[in-house]
């Protein structure tokens, strides 16, 4: 639901400003830190960058996710930023080219919130070593969580630009700075005009957030400004976001020409035919550890989560569960609120048999859709989604 605060409400959620080490900087000028939230509990995958993931039992634990228990994703080390010269800059194909500090977003914008399930297009990832390695991050089935995200509209900010005839892609870049085979490069990308635009009442196409859970965002997840793109794999949520650009064509950024495309193999020719993932896919994921040991005849509540796919107006069907290896499904029941562009919890009574050797979960979409049992294999290990497995040990 969308909440339309005054400013001075906004504001008493709390001071933008954020609980680091000691130190503060100039926007424009950098320093790297571990984030915070570092040790709060999360697994940690990779130290630098930082990039860690939550036990999957707490992402059943609330519908929306705690900041605590939100997995982080960093290709590079996490700029530090004093929110006080922080400024945002919108160039490109429009009129009026626009630089905005943090505080005239909310001064002049209405301020709106959104609850959006956020994902990496890697989650689940290590799924994919079963059929052959896959580089990267090495994730488990944590990368995804569900939060209110407050800001403004970035459809309001570009009409306040006024965007030129031709425009189709929205740029975004953030002040990290990634070192990838001897180059630095910011972390970028673009999203279709069109889904920017694509405000409902209660949804906007993009929003320009500062706030998670009711909380300036922290260092670590883009702390004082990012995108929130409802739908869309979490590459395209630039957190530290400092600069907007409109163009006629998607950004040449790494993230978005090259990264975050599903090949099947490792060559230029293959990347450049590619089409960059907007939109992330239908998933259900089993989040109850397996009851260790088995014991026949008691029965568990199995939980979990599941997402549609990203797509406008694509939701979830049903959830299922199999103790059978897939032969045989049974339904499970939605425990959570049923929201566009939000995960759903669901759970199941399930009763074990001494030959019950593993549960599967799959979702299948309101286009009839289901996920495959194995998700095919590709080169950068994206998106993820054949049922999920929880193996029994046996008593
Ligand atoms: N934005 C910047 N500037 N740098 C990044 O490395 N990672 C992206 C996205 N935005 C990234 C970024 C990826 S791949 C994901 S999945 C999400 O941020 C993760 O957001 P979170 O760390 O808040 O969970």
């Amino acid at each position: 639901m969308k909440t339309l605060l005054r400013r001075r409400d906004f504001l008493k959620l709390g001071t933008i400003g954020v609980a680091i080490s000691s130190v503060t900087i100039a926007n424009r000028g950098r320093l790297f830190a571990q984030p915070a939230e570092a040790g709060s509990g999360l697994i940690v995958r990779t130290e630098t960058p930082y990039n860690a993931e939550p036990p999957l039992e707490r992402l059943v634990e609330k519908w929306l996710t705690p900041t605590s228990a939100f997995f982080e994703r960093s290709h590079g080390k996490v700029p530090i930023l004093n929110d006080n010269d922080f400024a945002v800059t919108v160039d490109g194909m429009v009129d009026r080219p626009l630089e905005l500090k943090l505080p005239e977003l909310t001064e002049r914008f209405p301020v709106s919130s959104l609850t959006a399930t956020l994902t990496c297009a890697g989650n689940r990832r290590t799924e994919f070593n079963r059929i052959k390695k896959v580089p990267g991050v090495q994730w488990e089935s944590g990368a995804i969580g569900n939060a209110e995200w407050q800001g403004v509209r970035l459809s309001d900010v570009l009409k306040m630009a006024g965007i030129t005839s031709g425009a189709k892609h929205i740029w975004f870049e953030g002040l990290d700075q990634i070192t990838d085979k001897g180059e630095t490069f910011p972390f970028g990308g673009s999203i279709p005009l069109e889904k920017a635009m694509s405000d409902t009442e209660s949804i906007p196409g993009c929003l320009l957030a500062m706030q998670m859970n009711g909380k300036p965002l922290s260092a670590g997840h883009g702390f004082p400004l990012r995108t929130i793109v409802p739908g869309f794999i979490g590459a395209r949520s630039v957190k530290w976001l400092s600069k907007i650009t409109i163009s006629d064509r998607p950004s040449a950024n790494h993230y978005l020409a090259h990264a975050y495309k599903l090949i099947s193999e490792d060559t230029h020719a293959a990347v450049e035919a590619a089409d960059p993932i907007y939109e992330y896919i239908l998933n259900s994921i089993i989040c109850t550890k397996g009851p260790t040991p088995l014991v026949p005849g008691s029965r568990v509540t199995i939980k979990g989560v599941a997402i549609s796919g990203g797509r406008s107006g694509e939701r979830l069907n049903r959830v299922e569960i199999s103790v059978d290896g897939g032969d045989t499904w049974l339904p499970t029941t939605i425990t959570s609120p049923v929201r566009d562009f939000c995960w759903i919890h669901w759970s199941a009574e399930i009763s074990l048999t001494a030959k019950t050797e593993s549960i599967l979960v799959r979702a299948t979409g309101s286009s009839g859709e289901s996920q495959p049992r194995e998700t095919p294999w590709n080169v950068k290990g994206y998106q993820y989604n054949g049922w999920h497995k929880v193996d029994l040990t046996p008593a």
